[in-house]
């Protein structure tokens, strides 16, 4: 089992497949995008599945793929496949923005992938346009349709950007009582990639409840575990739920059981730290299990207690983009 300094028991990995993406979302990374990986760089399919498999040995018994958006990775789904028959692993989740999933879902449906999140932050054409600066709803709401159809759970993760899309949270308010789907909004955070100015938050969480309450005002609190990022709701007679991601405010440090490794193999401890050490070259010098539970102890016995302190650490978040960290 891998434990950290704080005592918690991390046994959820979120690894990126790519740091591409076929979207721009204006709060994650720059129209010209940002410098991306070099292939030769990014670990390959075999690597991660190998990396997988030591990570289930060591009790890690979550994994969400991430990106970048992660279908525009070639053999994302041999990797899916792979995690599929490591007994071990109690859930294999994946983090999309919903464009190319359409062809897999019912091949990720036989690999027993029981939860998609999806990375919506408008449920109305022009907004979707305006923010992630492609011409893609069309095809984001179909394959959305497609995944409810299916009986995958899924959550859509609308991220708050003020003035940008609040004219989207009724809308999808109204969505979450039509669609057995949970619509969790998330603070903005400051990683961007030098996408636009961040000056402090405005739409914390209390802010963007107070707006649903405005409209909604008897919902009921949903039980989470304890390492739970999101605070749910629901409202009786709505066939989902919806909640809301402290992700700025940072309230859900204390229990965090993450271990995020970006598609170059860069393991980071905390959302708001830096990276703290790099698994590509002990992967393709072969290390065996035990030097890669070396090197993960040795970076967990170390790790920050909260995102303030990882920030007060390694230093200003901004530059930096979701779409290298891996969200
Ligand atoms: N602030 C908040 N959330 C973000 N995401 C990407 N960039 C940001 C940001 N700057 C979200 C994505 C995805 C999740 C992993 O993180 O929309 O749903
Ligand atoms: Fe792509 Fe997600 Fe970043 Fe949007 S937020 S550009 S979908 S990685």
């Amino acid at each position: 089992m891998l434990i950290d300094n704080h005592n918690r028991v991390i046994n959820y990995v979120r690894l990126a497949v790519t740091d591409r993406c076929n979207l721009r979302c204006n709060y994650c990374m720059p129209e010209s995008g940002i410098a991306f990986a070099r292939r030769s760089d990014l670990l390959s399919i075999p690597e991660m599945q190998r990396l997988c498999t030591v990570l289930a040995e060591l009790g890690v018994d979550k994994i969400r793929i991430t990106g970048g958006e992660p279908f525009v990775r070639k053999g994302v789904m041999k990797l899916f496949g792979h995690l599929s028959e490591l007994d071990s692993l109690r859930e294999i989740s994946v983090t999309s923005n919903a464009t190319l999933i359409g062809p897999h879902i019912g091949e990720m449906q036989r690999m027993g992938i029981k939860c998609v999140n999806i990375s919506l932050d408008a449920i109305q054409p022009e907004t979707f346009a305006k923010i992630t600066r492609r011409d893609e709803f069309d095809k984001v709401y179909g394959n959305l349709m497609k995944l409810i159809a299916s009986g995958i759970e899924v959550r859509i993760n609308c991220v708050v950007l003020g003035e940008q899309n609040i004219s989207e949270i009724y809308p999808m308010m109204e969505f979450q009582e039509k669609y057995p789907v949970r619509v969790r909004f998330l603070e903005e955070m400051p990683f961007n990639g030098g996408s636009r100015d961040f000056k402090g938050l405005e739409w914390n969480h209390k802010k963007i409840l107070g707006h649903i309450r405005e409209r909604y005002p008897d919902f009921e609190k949903v039980p989470a575990p304890m390492t739970a990022t999101s605070v749910n709701y629901r409202i009786p007679g709505h066939a989902g739920s919806f909640g809301i991601i402290p992700a700025f405010s940072r309230t859900f440090c204390g229990s965090c059981n993450r271990l995020r490794i970006t598609a170059t193999g860069d393991l980071i401890t905390c959302l708001y730290g830096k990276p703290v050490a790099n698994i590509r070259e002990p992967l393709r010098q072969g290390a065996s299990t035990l030097e890669m539970r070396g090197i993960l102890e040795e970076i967990l016995g170390q790790r920050s207690k909260d995102g303030f302190e990882a920030q007060e650490r390694f230093g200003p978040v901004t530059g930096s983009s979701m779409t290298s960290i891996g969200g």
